[in-house]
């Protein structure tokens, strides 16, 4: 039984860690009792704790947000990771760490490796990339995960967002015909499969690095949204747009599938979206 430390405990991906990880000698702690942006703060609590391995789910994913209000995102995804590796390392402890398809351009059509260069074209992307930094330029025992699109029940955090697929699901209440972007290629993640994944790559002795940890294959957001409507035979003319039909204020990767070559392959997210839709 391993002391592990779960930070962001609260949101859709540490809800699902908390399950997973439930035998281990777990510590569940979001923003009530740490805050990943104070460097005294995390050196102190970490110091005492002295768990063997910290898992970070926290971080702040308003993508169009971040365009005008940099400074949080900078500070959660950017920074904070930084002081949780600086932490790890002054008690020996391994960090597991996420991050984001966004970190690359979205220029490559085949897809991702992990040891593709990143190139981030919004200032979202920007923040999780030096998150990545920061993980990899101050501790050595370290596992970054990058997922894409993730789906699975809503946290219970003040700020956690709906994912695409209830957010689907919501609009089609109240709708009979939607219009969805039908661009922006990438893989969704089913955030129990992601649970999993990280449950096995840290009893894996696999060697540190950055792993990708999405659900295997990949679609637009016209292709996810006709997917989900299918599973659960819902009659809705959903019709297929481009990117410019909508207004977001923060550029998107056109194709970030992300390609899992390093460790064991994930299920296809038709199959995960399945399982989730089924059970929720
Ligand atoms: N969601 C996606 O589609 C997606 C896509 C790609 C990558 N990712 C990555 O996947 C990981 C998990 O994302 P998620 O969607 O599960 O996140 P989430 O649901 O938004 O949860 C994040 C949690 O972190 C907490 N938090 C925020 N700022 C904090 C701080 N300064 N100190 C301590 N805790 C703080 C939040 O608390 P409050 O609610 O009080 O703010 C919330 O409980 C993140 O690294 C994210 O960047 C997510």
């Amino acid at each position: 039984m391993q002391k592990i430390l779960l930070i962001g405990a609260k949101g859709m991906l540490g809800q699902y860690l908390a399950k997973t990880f439930a035998e281990d000698d777990l510590y569940l702690w979001d923003r009530d009792e740490i805050d990943i942006t104070k460097p005294e703060v995390v050196k102190a609590k970490i110091s005492e704790l002295r768990p063997q391995v910290i898992i970070n789910a926290a971080a702040y994913n308003d993508v169009d947000g971040t365009e005008t209000q940099p400074a949080a995102a900078e500070l959660v995804n950017g920074y904070g990771p930084g002081f949780l590796a600086r932490a790890a390392e002054a008690v020996e402890a391994i960090l597991v760490h996420y991050s984001s398809d966004y970190v690359f351009d979205g220029e490559k059509e085949e897809g991702y490796t992990e040891s593709d260069q990143p190139n981030p074209i919004s200032r979202y992307g920007a923040s999780k990339y030096l998150g990545e930094r920061a993980v990899r330029e101050n501790c050595q025992k370290y596992y970054l995960i990058r997922l894409s699109r993730l789906f699975g029940s809503r946290g219970i955090g003040q700020g956690v967002k709906m994912s695409f697929v209830d957010k689907m699901l919501e609009l089609a209440e109240t709708r009979n015909q939607l219009e969805v972007v039908d661009e922006e290629l990438s893989c969704p993640t089913y955030a129990r499969d992601l649970a999993e994944y990280t449950r096995a790559l840290l009893g894996s002795g696999e060697p540190w690095g950055v792993y990708h940890g999405a659900n295997s294959g990949g679609c637009t957001w016209y292709q996810f949204a006709q997917e989900i409507f299918k599973l659960k035979d819902i009659e809705i003319d959903v019709i297929p747009v481009s990117g410019d039909k909508f207004l977001r204020p923060a550029r998107r990767p056109r194709y970030s599938i992300l390609l899992n070559t390093k460790f064991i392959p994930v299920r296809s997210w038709q199959e995960a979206l399945e399982e989730y839709l089924v059970e929720s």
